[in-house]
Formats: structure tokens, sequence, C-alpha cells
């Protein structure tokens, strides 16, 4: 099949207000990066003309600058789905300009199946080659692309001339079959391999191919701080007394890890230590300190969905590719994110929380309960599965003002039954075979900062049943955030 050239700006030329478009990627990562800015752009004009113009979009997780940044600032979004991390979509989903449907990231693709999210009119692709009978080898994010491919009634594709042929053999794309016809997973270790090297699309749904020619965008990270540095340690130190003392097999068990500074020192840490054996990772998203660890042989592999890297690890990488051709399998969400797949081989989930309460709830989302931040992404398919479940968070925000814990969160994400471990740079609070007033009293003594410990004791002391809570007093922190700035002015 013979495929037609175009421009990205013809591309957004054929797309109409209220189209819903599925797009390739997970993070930066695999997200088409020239026909959403120019659908930006076509929403530009038409609201400077006085006509509506908005589309539904949804993703794999987080999009990228160029796709949710342009798209927002351009106020071209009516809904979005299912994660973000992006300021201005951030500002405009507080402002309800645009309806986000925050979901957890495994479920998309069969709720889309199912016909939840409407029909899917564009699917945009972003290929580093594609064959005359619709053969793609995708780029290096995956997300829910097999689903809204399938489903789509129009695709365009983004050929990113950045993008090596090498890429080929890295993925395993598979879409899985909806209850009741679904079989097990057969993942087994984190590197089995059950799908196929390439997404394979009907060519006659190809209406246009825009060729690219860019690298991810995504920025170097900085050094971790000293506060990301103690969490780090206390983490591989949880994990270390955890191993010796039989909790974790010989042999390890695979890891999954969030994205940031925080997750960065961890896994520096994990690399430095000469007593945790080499492990494979079930994540994701891997970024360049993932790369460090297996150069030095300590992960051994990793399934992801995404391969964040930073454009200079990109380059090189892309240079060459022998590296972690072999050690990376690039999957769907719904695999990379699966709790059938999870529980079954045992993951050790480490996310990060905006806060979490004294009884071991987090919250993950809502900045003082009522501004969404990012989304739950895949934290709660990993937490709530997960062999054990770490979250971590400093133990004070912005210089002391703000404790993370609190006597009760302001917007529950996961609750107290997925909350294994919680780690801050004060220390680690093991929460596993305790009943409520135990781990308030681990999470008080060893995760509060010192400032906020007495208040804490004090709220925990006056409250009655199995579960002291007092709730005419559970927000005091956050009212006194919000009336003088300052959680040391909670009034209990
Ligand atoms: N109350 C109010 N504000 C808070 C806060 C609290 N308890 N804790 C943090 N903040 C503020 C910080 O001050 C910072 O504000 P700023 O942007 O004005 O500087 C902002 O929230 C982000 O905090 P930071 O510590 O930089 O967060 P992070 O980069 O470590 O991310 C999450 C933390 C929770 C937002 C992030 O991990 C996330 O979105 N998680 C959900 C998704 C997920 O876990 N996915 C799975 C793994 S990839």
């Amino acid at each position: 099949m013979a495929y037609n050239y175009i421009t990205a700006e013809e591309a957004a030329a054929m797309i109409k207000d209220g189209d819903t478009i599925g797009m390739s990627g997970f993070t930066a990562p695999g997200t088409p990066k020239a026909i959403p800015a120019a659908i930006a752009k076509k929403a530009e004009a038409e609201h400077a003309e006085g006509r509506p113009f908005k589309i539904n979009l949804f993703t794999g997780a987080s999009s990228s600058d160029r796709a949710d940044g342009n798209l927002a600032r351009a106020n071209a979004i009516n809904r979005r789905a299912p994660y973000q991390n992006v300021p201005d979509l951030r500002k405009r989903i507080n402002s309800h300009d645009v309806h986000y449907s925050d979901r957890h990231l495994s479920e998309m693709a069969q709720e889309v199946r199912y016909g939840t999210y409407g029909p899917i009119d564009y699917a945009i692709i972003e290929a580093a080659h594609i064959t005359p009978d619709g053969e793609i080898i995708l780029g290096t994010g995956v997300g829910n692309i097999p689903t809204y491919a399938h489903l789509a009634k129009k695709i365009f594709i983004e050929l990113n001339e950045q993008l090596p042929h090498e890429l080929h053999g890295m993925h395993d794309i598979i879409m899985l079959q909806d209850p009741p016809h679904r079989p097990a997973i057969p993942i087994i270790k984190a590197n089995d391999r059950i799908g196929s090297p390439i997404l394979k699309i009907d060519p006659n749904k190809v209406v246009g191919i825009v060729k690219t020619k860019y690298y991810d965008g995504v920025h170097e990270f900085t050094a971790p701080d000293e506060v990301s540095k103690h969490i780090g340690s206390n983490v591989v130190k949880f994990l270390l007394s955890e191993y010796k003392r039989g909790g974790i097999p010989k042999e390890f068990l695979p890891l999954q890890s969030g994205v940031g500074n925080v997750a960065n020192a961890v896994l520096y840490d994990l690399g430095e230590s000469k007593e945790i054996p080499p492990f494979m990772m079930y994540t994701e998203v891997i970024q360049d300190a993932v790369l460090e660890l297996m150069k030095k042989g300590k992960c051994t592999f990793a399934s992801t969905c995404s391969m964040t890297f930073a454009d200079p690890t990109e380059e090189k990488l892309f240079k060459d590719m022998s590296e972690v051709k072999d050690k990376i399998l690039l999957r769907p969400a719904e695999i990379s994110n699966n709790p059938e797949v999870i529980r079954r081989i045992g993951v050790i989930a480490m996310n990060t929380a905006l806060e979490a309460d004294i009884f071991g709830n987090v919250n993950s989302t809502h900045v003082l309960g009522t501004k969404m931040m990012n989304g739950i992404g895949g934290s709660g398919d990993f937490a709530r599965n997960a062999y054990i479940s770490i979250f971590s968070c400093p133990s004070v925000t912005k210089g002391g003002l703000i404790s993370n814990i609190v006597p009760m969160v302001a917007h529950v994400d996961h609750s107290e039954h997925s909350v294994d471990i919680i780690v801050t740079d004060q220390g680690i609070a093991d929460l596993r075979c305790k009943d409520p007033i135990e781990r308030a009293y681990e999470i008080i003594n060893n995760c509060a900062h010192p400032d906020y410990r007495d208040m804490l004791k004090h709220y925990l002391e006056m409250g009655k049943g199995q579960t002291p809570v007092t709730l005419e007093k559970a927000f005091a922190f956050h009212n006194a955030f919000n009336e003088t700035g300052d959680m040391r002015n909670a009034k209990l």
C-alpha cells in the first residue's frame, strides 16, 4: 500500500471540533510530536474566528509539553484521560476548562474497548518504521496504542526519523481479550515475552504520514537533594533488612519505581549496595538511573511501558542500542501495569505520596484536598497488588510550613489497606501486622518531622475507637495552612 505523506498542518486540518483522539506513548517517549502542536494552532485560529474547537484526548499516561502543553495553552482539550503532569494543563483542569478523568492506567484500554469513552475518531502513532502492509516499529513508549489503533476510524503516523530501526525487537505488543474470554497472562518472570515485536494496523486506515525528526525532549534530572538522599537511603535500609530476615527471597523480587528525584536517589543507593543482589524491574517507566544500574550489572532486566531517558542519553543510545537491546521490553500499559502479573510475580512497589496520615492512608493527587496535581497514574495498579507497597515523601514541605504526615489525608488515593511501608527523610514506618494505634505511633515516631510529632500524638490520644479519628479536628492541619500559611498553628 502506498501511503500519503502530508504535513502536520494538513493532518490537523482534517480534525474536527469534538473529535476523539487516541495517541501512542507513555510520558514524552512515544508521544506524537508534530500533529498535536498543529492541532493547537488550528484551535487558536478557530477560536479567533469565534468558532468552538476542542478535542477529546486519550493517551497511555502523561504526554509532553509539545502535546498537552500546546493543546492546553490553546484551550483545545475538552476531555482528557488517564493521566497528565503538565503545568498548563493542570491549570485548565483545576479551572474546569478540561474534563479530566483520572484513571488507573492499567484499566484505560479495556474501558475504551468496552465503549466507556465513546468511539475513537483518530489514532496518532509515533513510529520508527512502517511497512506497506501496516507493520509498525513503535518508538520508545507504548501506552494504549494497540487498543486506540484497533478502534480508530482513521490513523495518522508520525514517522520519527530520529528513532533507530534497532528498536525492532524491544517491543512486546499485545491487546488483551476482554472478560469473560481472557486467558491467564503467561508472565511468570519479568522478562517473559508474550506478544509481537511489531504493532500491526490496518494500512487502509492510514490517512497520512507526517515525517518528524525529534528526540523525546526529556530533561536531564538534577542530582538528588539532601532530603531525597535520606529518603533513598531509608528505602534501601528497609529493603536490606527485609532481605536479611528472609522477607524477600534470596533471588530478590522485581522492583517498580516511580519517576523523579526520590526514585533516582533510591535507584542510586540500590546500585551502591553490595548486599542486595542483581534484580529485575517490572515497572511502567525507566529513567537514566536504571541504565546506570544495568551498566553495573545490578539491574539485569526491565519490563516497562516507556524508556524515559533524557535527550543526551537517547542521543548516545540511538547510535548503539546493543547495550539495552536484550535487557528491556517495552509493553502496552495494560501489561506493564497489569494487577494479575504484579501480584503473581511479587513486585515490590515504590511510589511517592503528597501526604500520608497517621493511620497509613495516602494522598498522591490532590494538593490540600482540592487541587489536582498530576493524577494517580500507575501508583494504584502497583500499590494495591504489590507484594510490598512502599510510599515515600519528605516529612515536611515548603520549609516546614506543611507537614506531609497529617491527622487525616484530605483526599484518599491509597487506603491503609494498600500501604505497607511509609518512608520519609526521618525514617521508616512498617505498618504490617499492626493495629491502627500501633501504626499511628510507628508513623509519628519514625516518619513525622520533630516539629509536628507532639501535635500528632496529642491528636491521636484525644480520639476513641479502634481507629481514633476525631472528626472535628481531623483537618486542623489543613485548615491552619489555609488560614495562616503554617500547619504548626493547627488548633487541636
Ligand atoms: N501539601 C501541599 N503541597 C504539597 C504537599 C502537601 N502535602 N507535598 C508536596 N507539595 C507540593 C510541593 O511543595 C511542590 O510544590 P511546587 O511545585 O510549588 O514546588 C509540589 O507539591 C510537588 O511536590 P514534589 O515533592 O516536588 O513532588 P514529586 O515531584 O516528588 O511528586 C507526586 C510527588 C505525588 C506529585 C508524584 O509522585 C505523582 O504525581 N504521583 C502520582 C503518580 C504516580 O505515583 N505514578 C506512579 C509512578 S510513575
